[in-house]
């Protein structure tokens, strides 16, 4: 059964993959436009202020799920896995974790950033940040330097380090852990608590098994060649 739903995403992301990574740049663009409104709603006390708060808890957990599908790779490779999820995952690896720190920064910015903002501009000083905040905070900053290296250029004028700098997931990881489950848990707390113990597990085991090779991955198949024009 699985090995059928990972055949059909196989050959469906292969078959749409361009259409897939233009679904990405439009929700980008859909976000920057929320961006703008938000500032614009919040800013001139609008009455949709509410709505903005929902889009903006909805958006943690995006970026949350989006943080998860992003490392999910490199935690299935360090098992031993080489079946067709992972160059499935890693096709979009890039999108996730750009998709992540959107929706993470969306997320801090409506629920939080900017009615503070507004209260400071008012007058009423810029209030202070929960212990459960900062940890949000900290995954925040840390994401932002994953997010401008995620590109081509980076890629390859940072060789070692942008392997190292990318490291700073299994930090990562636990920050956005303890920012859900210290302000009650609930099924995402355990989704990210199962994972960052994961991730270190299969660190230990990657070293453990390290002198055995791991099979290499199915390749995906060639884009067909365009047709003559
Ligand atoms: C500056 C950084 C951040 C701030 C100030 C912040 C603030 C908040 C606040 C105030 C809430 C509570 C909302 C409510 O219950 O009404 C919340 C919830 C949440 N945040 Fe963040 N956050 C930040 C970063 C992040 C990041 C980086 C992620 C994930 C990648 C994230 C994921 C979540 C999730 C999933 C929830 C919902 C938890 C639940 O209700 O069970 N946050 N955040």
């Amino acid at each position: 059964m699985w090995k059928q739903i990972e055949d059909a995403l196989f050959t469906f992301s292969a078959a749409n993959r361009k259409t897939i990574i233009q679904l990405f740049y439009a929700g980008y663009g859909v976000l920057i436009v929320l961006f703008l409104v938000a500032t614009f709603v919040f800013g001139f006390s609008l009455p949709y202020t509410n709505i903005f708060y929902f889009l903006g808890k909805g958006a943690g957990f995006a970026a949350a799920g989006f943080f998860v599908l992003a490392i999910a790779a490199g935690l299935i490779r360090r098992f031993g896995y080489s079946g067709k999820l992972f160059p499935l995952l890693i096709t979009y690896r890039r999108h996730f974790g750009i998709s992540c720190f959107l929706f993470a920064f969306f997320h801090a910015y409506v629920v939080r950033l900017l009615p503070s903002f507004v209260l400071a501009f008012q007058g009423f000083g810029f209030p202070p940040f929960f212990p459960f905040e900062l940890f949000g905070v900290a995954a925040l900053l840390l994401l932002f330097p994953l997010f401008v290296t995620s590109n081509d250029w980076s890629t390859k004028r940072m060789g070692k380090w942008w392997k190292r700098l990318h490291s700073l997931v299994y930090v990562i990881v636990w920050l956005i852990f303890f920012h859900v489950a210290v302000q009650g848990g609930g099924l995402m707390a355990d989704v990210l608590g199962l994972v960052a113990a994961l991730e270190i597990i299969s660190l230990i085991y990657r070293q453990l098994t390290k002198n055995k090779p791991v099979a290499p991955p199915p390749v995906p198949p060639a884009p067909a060649p365009q047709q003559a024009k």
